[in-house]
């Protein structure tokens, strides 16, 4: 399977969703986040960080563009690269990140990672709908992020 499309009809809903793609990861995956500001991307970065066991959880995190959080498993970063050029991802912590391959990556605003990184990757896109609905389509990049979709859509 290539792609899922779920609805969320508040923030629990999208954490829900959040916990059945953390509780899916075997770690050295990369997921992207996309979607407008105040989408939910956060949200579910937050989630999926507490799910293995964190408690200090990422937080909007505009004014640092990468975080490491040691998990129970694995390590897992959380990058924010809005408004980011892709000539600007040298040096910033990424090349170590990348390095550590068992880690899980969570990268908002992704759009200038997308050369820098693999291409294995499951992209989640995150659209306003009204009020506090949203439209939540998980690409997959990929065999293991494929596999991941065919699981999450049995649960
Ligand atoms: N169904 C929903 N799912 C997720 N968030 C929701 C939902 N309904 C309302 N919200 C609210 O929308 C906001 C989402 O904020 P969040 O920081 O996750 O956005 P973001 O996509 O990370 O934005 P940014 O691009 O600024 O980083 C929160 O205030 C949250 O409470
Ligand atoms: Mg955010």
């Amino acid at each position: 399977m290539q792609k899922l499309k779920l609805t969320s009809s508040s923030v629990d809903e999208t954490k829900t969703i959040a916990r059945k793609i953390a509780t899916l990861l075997k770690g050295g995956e990369i997921l992207f986040f996309e979607g407008p500001i105040g989408a939910g991307k956060t949200v579910m970065v937050k989630e999926i960080v507490k799910t293995f066991g964190v408690k200090k959880t990422p937080v909007s995190a505009s004014f640092s563009l990468l975080k490491k959080y040691k998990g129970k498993k694995f390590n897992l970063y959380h990058a924010d690269l809005f408004r980011l050029e892709e000539g600007e991802m040298f040096n910033l912590g990424f090349e170590e990140m990348l390095e550590d391959q068992n880690a899980v990556l969570l990268v908002e605003w992704p759009e200038p990672a997308k050369n820098f990184f693999p291409s294995a990757r499951l992209e989640i896109t995150v659209t306003l709908l009204e009020g506090d609905k949203r439209e939540i389509t998980l690409k997959a990049l990929g065999k293991k992020a494929q596999n991941l979709l065919e699981v999450l859509c049995k649960k």
